[in-house]
């Protein structure tokens, strides 16, 4: 049997990452695969062999930016012909061998579910051998890695617990980008999460596109649901933050509300993505949910959770959304009062089904008010949801310190909210309660008790 040797102990990676959450995390896989073959991982471009783009998909604009990075890339290496250019992630997977066809550009392509494959690929191409590898697979969940992680605050880490997502949004690219959903093996996960615990973390947020669906069949037929996974991660520590998104209206359960209330350190904050407050555009979008379902949702999360914040996803000007749709995303989130919300133009991805099957209709500056309106609405739902904070005491995990001054901390609530705060004897790491004072436009203010 002949083996390539990988290793390459010389060779320094510069890894820029771009998307969700989720992308972040796969970096910090990569970063993993690369070391354990002898890649030295760097924080300076201008030092790199070579340099990794992880890329998103989700809207044109997130891949108008990744081609502009491309450009910046080319001029390096011009500079330095030996430097080699990788495109990870949902793009790599989107275009696939297209991103092969301006030779001086892109060295290598390589898919979410080919990490693995990094190194024979890297080492081909310093050869001068271009490579590709978009294969999707239905179980690499990448359990037995370690992820290095990457952004080193030494505080919070994510943990993905599934990959790929089976909701067909008719929108979305993220299911033909990332493939099937599967859920990793809960003892890996809780494995992992001892591991941040004894290296020092304070908070673990749980990833997936759709948490709600996380589902694990042992051998032994024995299942274990998501509330079962929150619970198991809770257990493991009464001292560690644990976080988690995104969670579907859909599937959304009172059983993981009745856990999140269980367990304290379970923070109270839910996104939940409505997307549209019309019931009729959701059911164009194929969300799986009504408007009511949707309240009825809400409700549970102020019965079960009371001083939990909310947050959402909204899109603005799908297919066919008129001013009535509109009216009544703008009253849904009045009804809710979100604590914070990401608000985006409706942006047509390729052979989606909206792309194939629906007219893009809603013309540009129609979009472009309507996401203003809604963005000026959350602006004062935000201002309210902090104002209500003003005079209250919550206990804060400190994370690091204010860009603004050295003597100030911050960190977050458990409901996700930033509290700014002189640091006295404070230090990064530490849970203090913060008696809040005041709010700015982003951050809440206030004093350690
Ligand atoms: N899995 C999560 C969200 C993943 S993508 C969920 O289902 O909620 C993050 C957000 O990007 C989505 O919630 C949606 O608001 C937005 N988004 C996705 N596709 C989009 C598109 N084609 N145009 C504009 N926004 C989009
Ligand atoms: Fe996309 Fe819908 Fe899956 Fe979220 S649930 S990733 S919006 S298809
Ligand atoms: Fe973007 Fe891929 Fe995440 S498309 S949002 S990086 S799953």
């Amino acid at each position: 049997m002949t083996t390539i040797n990988t290793d390459n102990a010389n060779s320094k990676v510069f890894i820029e990452t771009y998307g969700c959450q989720m992308n972040f995390n796969d970096s910090e896989v990569v970063a993993s695969i690369l070391t354990a073959h002898g890649y030295l991982i760097v924080s300076d471009i201008e030092e790199a062999d070579v340099i990794l783009v992880n890329t998103c998909s989700i809207r044109e604009n997130a891949e108008t930016r990744v081609w502009g990075r491309l450009d910046v890339f080319r001029q390096l290496k011009k500079k330095k012909p030996s430097l080699l250019v990788g495109v990870l992630g949902c793009m790599a997977e989107r275009l696939k061998d297209k991103l092969l066809e301006d030779e001086k550009l892109v060295d290598i392509v390589v898919g979410p579910d080919a990490y693995r494959e990094l190194p024979i690929l890297l080492r081909s191409a310093e050869e001068g051998q271009k490579g590709i590898n978009v294969l999707l697979s239905r179980e690499e969940t990448y359990s037995d890695i370690s992820p290095v992680r990457l952004d080193k605050n030494g505080v919070s880490a994510f943990v993905s617990i599934m990959r790929g997502c089976n909701n067909m949004c008719t929108y979305c690219v993220v299911p033909y980008v990332r493939g099937a959903e599967r859920s990793r093996n809960p003892e890996t996960i809780v494995r992992e999460v001892q591991e941040l615990i004894d290296s020092g973390y304070k908070e673990v947020t749980l990833l997936g596109q759709n948490v709600d669906s996380y589902n694990w069949v042992d051998g032994t037929g024995e299942r274990v649901s998501f509330a079962d996974l929150l619970e198991m991660v809770a257990k493991l520590d009464s001292r560690l933050r644990v976080r988690f998104s995104t969670s579907h209206p859909k599937d959304l359960s009172d059983e993981v509300l009745f856990t999140m209330a269980m367990y304290e350190n379970i923070c109270n904050h839910i996104h939940l993505p409505v997307q549209s407050g019309s019931t009729r555009v959701l059911e164009l979008m194929n969300r799986g949910y009504t408007q009511e379902y949707y309240k009825n949702r809400i409700e549970a999360i102020r019965r079960i959770l009371p001083g939990s914040s909310i947050s959402t996803d909204i899109i603005a000007g799908f297919c066919t959304e008129t001013e009535v749709d509109h009216d009544q995303t703008l009253s849904l989130m009045k009804w809710v009062g979100y604590d914070f919300a990401f608000m985006f133009k409706y942006s047509e991805r390729p052979n989606t089904k909206a792309a194939r099957k629906m007219q893009d209709d809603v013309p540009e500056d129609v979009k472009t008010r309507r996401l203003t309106e809604i963005i000026e609405l959350q602006g004062k739902l935000s201002e309210v949801s902090k104002r209500n904070d003003v005079g209250k005491v919550f206990e804060v995990l400190v994370e690091g310190v204010s860009k603004k001054s050295v003597d100030h901390l911050y960190g977050r609530t458990s409901q996700n909210k930033v509290v700014v705060f002189p640091r006295e004897y404070s230090k990064i790491g530490d849970y203090v309660n913060v008696e809040v004072k005041d709010s700015t436009s982003a951050t809440l203010l206030g004093v350690i008790v």
